[in-house]
């Protein structure tokens, strides 16, 4: 087969890499990939939400199969373009897409099925929202966009003067675009989250290995939210029963859900959990696979992928054992300094070799590119996910810092505690 892989980040590069295992895969593209991508598969020029120049790339091309992997195609329908055209394709329609495309769907989808989320109320007026909040009196108080907003569409106000720079910021300045154009106000939810996610065909549904993201940008959860400065995988709060509970109250009436509204979701859903002292509750649904979440879990998978692609497409996932390694996967994201504000670009990375790699653990690059002189460079926030598998969480942080450690480049920032807090629960 013949894959067409569309977006350009450390989860399209992990996603590649998986593929390439596959007896059935002859040839890999990439659109628009990177410059570690490009060492591993053909990549395109075209950007991620180019839906007619992806069509056209995948004429050209004659592929097999195109898999998108980032939410804004997804929710702006791709899949539906080309399946039209004929092509197979990985990846929720733009119908199921809503779930992530739309906070104001999801919330009313948890709500008409009884699926557990945090209390909350929408709105389209910034007057409304705050007589709510000032209402409600209770802090911290989560604001969110009800569309897309690059993972950053979410304020936690920890009292009323934050609510309403928040809400203006939203709503008025529209900093996010019209994704703010109304708003979900939602009640503070605490314990630890957990990243579950799950393959299904739209009648059936697989969680993946479990996983933890790390969101803030400094160590000890401190100072901006990120797209995720690293990940572990499996995630030790997540237990068996608290799987068992999830996939009874969760999982199954998530897509049975979106079955009965006439959306079934086929592709990759990500649930965004957070276990509370009243059960495991939904923060967030995603359509596609997390970024860095996927960088440890593809590691851990023991089947071939594109035979559980297949089964999704033709609706038998129900039939296909799914396995996974018995071991532990950690990534840590080394980022440009000053992500996730600004920062400097183009600036050549030293200790990767011609194919952008250390010897000993994997790098999943997310934002780089080749300079003219055929250099690896920084070109994003997130620039290389370090990635290492072992049969103990605490050998694989050992192994990927080690690789992190060998890698430098001028401001480059990494957190220095991904996976500390998981060693703990494992102690417990
Ligand atoms: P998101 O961009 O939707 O992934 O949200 C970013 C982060 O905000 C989540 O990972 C949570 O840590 C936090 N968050 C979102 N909703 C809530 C909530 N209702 N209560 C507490 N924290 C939340
Ligand atoms: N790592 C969070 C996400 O992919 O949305």
């Amino acid at each position: 087969m013949k894959i067409l892989v569309v977006g350009g980040g450390g989860r399209e590069h992990a996603i590649i890499m998986k593929l390439a295992e596959s007896k059935k895969v002859s040839k890999l593209y990439c659109a628009p990939g990177n410059g570690g991508i490009s060492k591993y598969a053909e990549c395109f020029s075209v950007k991620a939400t180019d839906i007619d120049g992806m069509l056209a790339l995948a004429k050209k091309l004659e592929v097999d199969l195109v898999f998108v992997a980032p939410d804004d195609p997804l929710v702006a329908g791709m899949v539906d373009v080309m399946q039209n055209a004929g092509f197979r394709t990985f990846g929720p329609n733009k119908a199921a897409a809503i779930i992530e495309g739309s906070k104001v769907f999801s919330k009313n989808l948890m709500q008409k099925y009884n699926i557990p989320t945090a209390k909350y109320a929408v709105f389209n007026q910034p007057e409304k929202v705050l007589d709510y909040i000032s209402n409600e009196n209770t802090y911290p108080t989560v604001i969110k966009a009800d569309g897309l907003a690059l993972g950053k569409g979410v304020i936690i106000a920890q009292n009323y003067d934050e609510a309403k720079a928040a809400v203006a910021e939203i709503m008025e300045d529209k900093i996010f675009g019209e994704s703010g154009s109304q708003v979900v106000v939602e009640e503070f939810l605490t314990g630890p989250e957990v990243s579950v996610l799950c393959f299904t065909d739209g009648k059936s549904i697989k969680p993946m290995i479990s996983s933890m993201d790390h969101k803030r940008a400094l160590d000890g959860d401190q100072g901006l939210n990120t797209g995720g400065m690293g990940t572990v995988a499996p995630n030790p709060y997540y237990t068996d029963e608290i799987a068992n509970e999830c996939m009874e109250t969760i999982f199954l009436p998530t897509i049975d859900a979106m079955q009965k509204e006439g959306r079934p979701f086929k592709g990759c859903l990500y649930f965004g959990l957070m276990l509370t002292p009243n059960g495991p509750k939904v923060i967030e649904y995603n359509c596609r696979f997390g970024d860095p979440e996927t960088q440890v879990v593809l590691p851990l998978l023991d089947t071939d992928f594109v035979d559980i692609i297949e089964a999704i497409e033709e609706e038998r996932l129900g039939e296909l054992t799914v396995n996974w390694k018995n071991e532990n996967a950690a990534c840590v994201v080394m980022a440009s300094g000053g992500y996730p504000k600004k920062y400097e670009s183009g600036l050549v990375i030293s200790g990767l070799d011609d194919k952008g790699q250390i010897e000993s653990c994997f790098v999943y690059h997310a934002g780089t590119k080749l300079n003219d002189n055929g250099e690896i460079v920084n070109a994003g926030g997130r620039v290389l996910g370090v990635t290492a598998t072992a049969e103990s969480l605490s050998k694989a942080l050992e192994i990927a810092y080690k690789g992190v450690e060998s890698i430098n480049w001028k401001n480059v920032h990494y957190r220095h505690d991904i996976g500390q807090k998981a060693l703990k629960a494992f102690e417990n």
